[in-house]
């Protein structure tokens, strides 16, 4: 996809990765971006910066999330692109308490659940639309430290994946953003990255470059840091050395 004259909203917008993506977008010739997010400030600072429109929202409300794709095609007409990339992370395994993890599941997959729900049967009758869905390269590996994270961004990949399979012929296009450790405020206080951070500390707008590539590649996964397409297919290859290997990993983190 060329971004050239396209309609665009991304969640998550007002700040890290998704700020990056307004910004890029823009760049790349965008005709409207609809900046969504928790953040109201910060959406009406970023929609400023890129010439576009301001929508505060909270993606766990799946009604809001419907209105907010009916006023963005009302007064904008059909949505070209729909970045799921708002998402929130969560130190811990099964002791992370249940709010935590309803809270993290809804933002991380839930919202990507909703969002389809509303808009692909609109994309498929108009013949196709793109979305690009922010998982991570723990969605297709792991975090160390968190399960909440680990278990809803594989989530995340598989439900992409799922849509491209089932409406691809359809017209629907999707890419899974996947990077490891990138400096924004989820990162925030790592000064490395932490343990993600094992291959280097990325920039947002580094990453935001690697999407408008890979939206125009039409690739499945986009995968900014390129270490991750060999580490996918060491797990696969071996998955009980791929296992060893973190939990060499885990003890490392655990010393520090
Ligand atoms: N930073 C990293 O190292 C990294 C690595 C891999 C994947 N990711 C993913 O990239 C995406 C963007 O993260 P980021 O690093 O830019 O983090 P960030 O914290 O800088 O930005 C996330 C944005 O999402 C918004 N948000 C959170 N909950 C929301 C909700 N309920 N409704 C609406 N907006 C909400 C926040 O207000 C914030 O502006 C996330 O999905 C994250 O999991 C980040």
């Amino acid at each position: 996809m060329q971004l050239t004259g396209k309609h665009v909203v991304v969640t998550g917008g007002a700040g890290g990765i998704g700020e990056a993506l307004c910004e890029a977008f823009a760049a790349a010739g965008a005709a409207r971006i609809v900046v969504a997010d928790l953040d109201g400030e910060g959406t009406e600072r970023v929609a400023k910066a890129v010439g576009g429109v301001a929508a505060p929202l909270n993606v766990r409300d799946p009604e809001a999330l419907t209105a907010m794709v009916e006023r963005a095609e009302s007064d904008g007409g059909p949505i070209d692109l729909f970045c799921s990339n708002a998402g929130i992370g969560i130190h811990g395994g099964p002791e992370v308490d249940d709010d935590g993890w309803q809270a993290i599941w809804e933002v991380n997959l839930m919202s990507h659940v909703w969002l389809a729900r509303v808009l692909v049967p609109r994309m498929l009758a108009r013949g196709g639309g793109y979305l690009l869905n922010t998982a991570s390269a723990a969605g297709l590996l792991a975090q160390i430290g968190s399960a909440p994270y680990s278990v809803t961004k594989h989530a995340a990949v598989a439900f992409a994946e799922w849509l491209a399979i089932t409406y691809g012929a359809k017209g629907l296009k999707v890419s899974i953003l996947c990077p490891q450790a990138v400096r924004t405020a989820m990162t925030a206080g790592t000064e490395d990255g932490g343990v993600a951070g094992v291959d280097g500390m990325m920039e947002p707008d580094e990453v935001a470059r690697s999407v408008v590539q890979g939206l125009a590649d039409e690739r499945l996964w986009i995968l900014p840091h390129p270490e991750v397409e060999a580490y996918v297919r060491r797990r696969a290859e071996d998955p009980d050395r791929w296992i060893a290997g973190m939990q060499r990993l885990q003890a490392r983190y655990e010393g520090g």
